[in-house]
């Protein structure tokens, strides 16, 4: 009589049952995972306070992917208390779900980066990133000194825009007619006008490089360093008193 030994017997001794047996069964396990993920609309979940970037802060974007910081920098904090513990809330899908590519990285030469957002003063950033050794004298990280004397015009800014637009960031078309004024507008000393605020919700316009004479790249790379991490809301985290006992 047939039981599960004698259908396991006639499997196991013939090759070509064997790998008829063997295609069955992972071809279950292929589509429980996969098929689900055809029905439903998006795997990413919502948050609130997600917005594109500004002009100038995907200008310096831009240089941050053009210069390699994502070589020694990720910007991914996994749900592991420790990493919590040290860089703040874990990073949710939804925060880099306008990020073409995105700079999760793979290698931390130093920390991750996805809350440096207002955890150092602009000031800080432009020293560091102009000799990081005298702010961080251990530090391993090259200078980006020439970053502070390189103008950036963000004449181009807004075909960056329209380009990532088509792979589906919502720009609206107001913020494409705008970018060039509104890239200048982020980085001048005198505050943005009243509809750059309107167009980004929480971007905070200043002189970023401490030279208001010009636009630099620094100023749009410390922009863009100042904002990651900063849009969502989370709530306050309550450190854990019995952690450190
Ligand atoms: C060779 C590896 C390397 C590269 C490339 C690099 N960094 Fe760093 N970075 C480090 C190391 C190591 C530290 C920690 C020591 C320090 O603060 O300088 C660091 C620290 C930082 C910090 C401070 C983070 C914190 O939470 O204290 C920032 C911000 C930063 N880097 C930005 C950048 C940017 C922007 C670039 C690209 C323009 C870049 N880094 C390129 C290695 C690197």
């Amino acid at each position: 009589m047939a039981n599960i030994y004698s259908i396991h017997d006639a499997l196991q001794k013939h090759s070509i049952k064997l790998l008829v047996g063997i295609v069955a069964a992972v071809s279950v396990g292929g589509l429980v995972e996969i098929a689900p993920l055809f029905l439903i609309e998006s795997t990413i979940e919502k948050v609130d306070g997600m917005r594109p970037y500004t002009p100038l802060e995907l200008a310096g974007r831009n240089i941050y992917i053009r210069e390699g910081c994502y070589l020694c920098h990720s910007q991914q904090i996994r749900p592991f208390r420790d990493e919590v513990e040290r860089y703040g809330p874990y990073s949710l899908a939804a925060e880099s779900m306008y990020d073409h590519p995105f700079q999760w990285g793979s290698k931390r030469t130093g920390p991750d980066l996805a809350r440096v957002g207002g955890k150092y003063s602009d000031d800080w950033h432009v020293r560091h990133l102009s000799n990081p050794q005298s702010v961080v004298p251990e530090s391993v990280m090259p200078s980006y000194a020439f970053l502070a004397t390189t103008p950036i015009s963000g004449a181009d800014i807004a075909d960056h825009l329209k380009t990532l637009r088509v792979v589906g960031v919502p720009y609206t078309d107001d913020q494409i007619a705008n970018a060039t004024q509104d890239f200048a507008a982020q980085a001048t000393p005198d505050g943005a006008p009243a509809d750059f605020a309107a167009r980004y919700a929480k971007a905070s316009s200043r002189d970023f490089d401490g030279n208001p004479e010009q636009v630099t790249e620094m100023d749009a790379l410390v922009a863009y360093l100042q904002m990651l991490g900063t849009l969502v809301d989370f709530p306050k985290i309550v450190p854990d008193a019995d952690f450190n006992r």
